[in-house]
């Protein structure tokens, strides 16, 4: 058990992230900066090997106690680090600001999204990301956001909290839940702690196994739709494929699969060449293939990886290469 904290803040799948993306001195982004661990492995590799010079990681995070906690870890890489709060779905302009006041090329060698909350943020219980220690129901990871989970469980209407189960939890019994938090509402006020929400639940569910799966299936839920996760992610994956430079990397880690299958199936597009439609001969296609998959399946942890850092269980790692002359639109019908 020990064993299990001690390493519960590790890096998911680190050596592969590394061994994927280290490849030359350039332009790192790590878009969720959070502890730091990631960074702290590439830039780590970058040294090493020799390629610290004309190298610069800009890491980003949306929320301050993670950039705080990763400027301390990466102290000693200070000089080629540039740490922005912001959120990773501006990535392009946040790259385009740094180059301009940097004067380093506006295109990076790699990209890495390692999604999700950070065990700082579930583990401190005023964020209200966690059902196990009472909290403010806040889930906001950029604290001056302005929807929290509060407002949206008092906010929204039954079908609203419903649709938003079913949707971004995958919750079987999303109507019964939206009907009880109503209920609730009518009868004893507002919800504004974790632990009354969880108490509704579980008041609902039978089974420990069960009443764990339903409570982390609407918290995510909820994170979510606070934090507008999904569709911040579609934006990032064709900002960052944009702001590769020929031959960079971008490695996505995802924690679900609502999350996977936006990275698979948008990666799976970019990755496509279109050749029109069939029966007409064409000599080139009319767009070309923007990348290549790096990883034609998803990457998932080791069992001793999973072993010391429970996190890493859900963890797939997809990644994919920009290639040249991507996206040309050449009509050449013979
Ligand atoms: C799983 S943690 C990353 C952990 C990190 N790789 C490490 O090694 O410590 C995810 C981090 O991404 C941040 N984050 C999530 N979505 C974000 C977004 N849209 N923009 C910026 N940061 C985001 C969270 O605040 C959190 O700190």
């Amino acid at each position: 058990m020990g064993m299990l904290r001690q390493n519960y803040h590790e890096p998911v799948l680190a050596a592969e992230i590394v061994a994927f993306l280290v490849r030359r001195a350039g332009i790192y982004v790590d878009g969720t900066l959070g502890g730091g661990g990631h960074s702290r492995a590439i830039l780590q590799a970058l040294r090493e090997s020799g390629q610290a010079e004309g190298s610069l990681l800009i890491g980003i995070d949306q929320d301050d106690a993670a950039l705080q906690e990763a400027s301390e870890k990466l102290k000693a890489y200070e000089p080629m680090t540039v740490l922005v709060k912001g959120n990773f779905q501006a990535m392009g302009s946040i790259i385009k600001s740094v180059s301009a006041q940097k004067a380093v090329p506006d295109k990076v060698t790699a990209i890495l999204l390692d999604l999700g909350v950070s065990s700082f943020q579930i583990d401190s219980p005023e964020r209200g990301f966690s059902y196990r220690r009472n909290g403010p129901l806040d889930m906001r990871m950029d604290s001056g956001a302005s929807l929290s989970a509060t407002e949206v469980v008092n906010g929204y209407e039954e079908h609203e909290l419903a649709k938003l189960f079913f949707r971004y939890g995958e919750e079987p019994r999303s109507r019964t839940i939206a009907k009880a938090i109503v209920t609730y509402r009518q009868k004893q006020g507002a919800i504004t702690e974790t632990e009354q929400l969880a108490a509704i639940i579980r008041a609902l569910t039978y089974g420990g196994d069960n009443v764990i799966k339903t409570l982390s299936r609407v918290f995510q839920a909820l994170r979510i739709e606070v934090n507008g996760e999904l569709d911040v992610l579609r934006q990032a994956l064709y900002d960052g494929i944009d702001s590769l430079e020929e031959s960079g990397r971008m490695a996505v880690i995802s924690y679900h699969s609502l999350e996977d299958r936006i990275v698979k199936t948008i990666f799976a597009e970019k990755a496509r060449s279109d050749w029109g439609p069939k029966g007409v001969a064409l000599r080139e296609p009319l767009e070309r293939g923007s990348i290549t998959l790096v990883t034609r399946k998803p990457l998932v942890a080791s069992q001793q990886e999973i072993d010391i850092n429970p996190r890493a269980r859900s963890a797939k790692l997809r990644v994919i290469e920009k290639i040249a002359g991507g996206e040309l639109s050449c009509k050449q019908v013979r």
